[in-house]
């Protein structure tokens, strides 16, 4: 196996070395190339470029392979939870019990937050999206939870409290929308349970825990703990690469989430199915007007700048699909739309021809709206569930011996040198 890669520039032999990680995958170490060359890469949306090495998440795009630390997606949404994940994913191996005892312990008993907060949110306008809200919050987490010191325990703390306290801030947000009482979090519940009883319970109509339903929460955030470099996860590793404090990495993550392309596509599939629904059914038409390059329009929930193949994880939440909504004794209309389109999409030659297969965003919605999650709150549970990968990978990159701050370069396209005219001679 090759050991360099030569690239000959003006009549000059240049090597560079080749990097091997631990799956195979094989990488040109250019990070003496612009020192040594004059020269820069140039890679839009860095389709090519591995921004780290990292020892957390791994993905196979053409064979369908995820794995946290790694464990098999499918092992883990099998058998674990979200906090014995969050915890693998976080120190890097699956916590004893006694360990898992005591980071449930913390993360209940940090799951309160100051009431001072409150105050924010009734100040927000009125149909402000959650997702705005929430990364407002979390930056704000940092004034009312200050460090002392960056020491190990300090970070500790920081990182229950994240897990802990934006799952409050969360269903907080929820029930303040709808003018209802806040639910406090209740010590005697799992995480998943308490979530859902700061979300539902309320003085008319106590809520009743279903075991169905918490699996389900488990699975669904399990899903989307960590997916290696994507765009929040870039943006919280950038961000931070600043040395600017945790809050603050994670709020860049959750602002860089709520796009439509990335975690906000949750909510645009739900949207979408609707129309659908709307106008009639009409499948067919939506798959053409996907494939319409002058139609802006794209199937949401399908295509993956890594996976080629299905995505292991709607594998698993098209399966979830089914199985909650039978346990609940309810159906979707939505969810046979879904299945018609999949149908449609995977036999239609443009989407074979460019390996669109559903994303974990394509089946996700049907199980949040099963839970009784409303539609604008689906990227907030995205984002709940991706705090561990997040700090897993901010930790990562604060320890990495080979950091340095994230300053990309680029190719100037705009005028040459222009002498500066004033106001009156223009
Ligand atoms: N519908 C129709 N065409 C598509 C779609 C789609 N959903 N996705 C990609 N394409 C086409 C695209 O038009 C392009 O065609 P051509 O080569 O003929 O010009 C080709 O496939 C490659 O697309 P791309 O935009 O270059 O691919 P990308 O890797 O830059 O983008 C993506 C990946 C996920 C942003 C894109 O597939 C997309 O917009 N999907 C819909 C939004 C979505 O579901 N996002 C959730 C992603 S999974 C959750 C997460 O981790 O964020």
């Amino acid at each position: 196996m090759a050991e360099h890669v030569k690239i000959i520039f003006e009549d000059k032999t240049y090597k560079f070395p080749v990097v091997v990680g631990s799956e195979g995958e094989r990488a040109i170490d250019i990070s003496k190339l612009r020192r040594n060359t004059g020269l820069v890469t140039l890679d839009p949306g860095f389709a090519n470029t591995g921004s780290c090495s990292s020892s957390i998440t791994f993905m196979n795009g053409e064979k369908g392979i995820l794995r946290y630390r790694g464990i098999p997606i499918e092992q883990l949404a099998e058998h674990s939870t979200f906090p014995e994940t969050a915890y693998l994913l976080i120190n890097g191996a699956l916590p004893t019990r006694k360990e898992l005892n005591h980071f449930s312990v913390m993360l209940n008993d940090q799951s309160l937050v100051h009431e001072d907060m409150r105050i924010f949110f009734q100040n927000f306008p009125r149909h402000s999206h959650p997702m705005g809200i929430l990364s407002s919050m979390v930056n704000a987490l940092r004034s009312f939870y200050p460090e002392r010191h960056i020491i190990e325990e300090e970070i500790n703390l920081i990182v229950i409290h994240l897990l802990s306290k934006v799952r409050t801030l969360s269903a907080m947000s929820y029930k303040i929308s709808r003018g209802h009482r806040v639910v406090y979090p209740r010590h005697d519940f799992s995480y998943c349970a308490n979530f859902l009883n700061m979300m539902f319970d309320n003085p008319v109509k106590p809520y009743q825990i279903d075991k169905e339903v918490v699996d389900a929460l488990n699975v669904f955030w399990i899903l989307h703990a960590d997916h290696e470099q994507n765009c929040s996860t870039s943006a919280v590793r950038v961000v931070g690469s600043g040395r600017v404090n945790l809050y603050a990495a994670i709020s860049a993550g959750i602002a860089a989430l709520w796009g439509p392309l990335h975690g906000g596509a949750n909510q645009a599939v739900i949207e979408m199915l609707y129309d659908i629904a709307k106008n009639g059914n009409n499948v067919a038409r939506v798959v053409e007007r996907a494939k319409d390059k002058k139609d802006p329009f794209r199937l949401m929930g399908f295509g993956h700048r890594v996976y080629k193949t299905y995505d292991p994880r709607a594998k698993i939440m098209k399966k979830m699909c089914d199985k909650v909504l039978s346990k609940l004794n309810t159906s979707d209309p939505l969810l046979d739309i879904a299945k018609e389109l999949e149908e449609t999409a995977l036999n239609d030659n443009y989407f074979i021809e460019h390996n669109l297969y559903p994303n974990v965003d394509f089946y996700s919605g049907i199980i949040l709206r099963a839970i009784g999650i409303p539609t604008n709150m689906f990227t907030v549970m995205f984002a709940i569930g991706r705090l561990p990968g997040w700090i897993a990978q901010w930790k990562e990159s604060v320890d990495d011996p080979n950091w340095r701050i994230s300053r990309p370069r680029q190719i100037y396209i705009g005028s040459p040198e222009t002498k500066y005219i004033p106001i009156d001679e223009r």
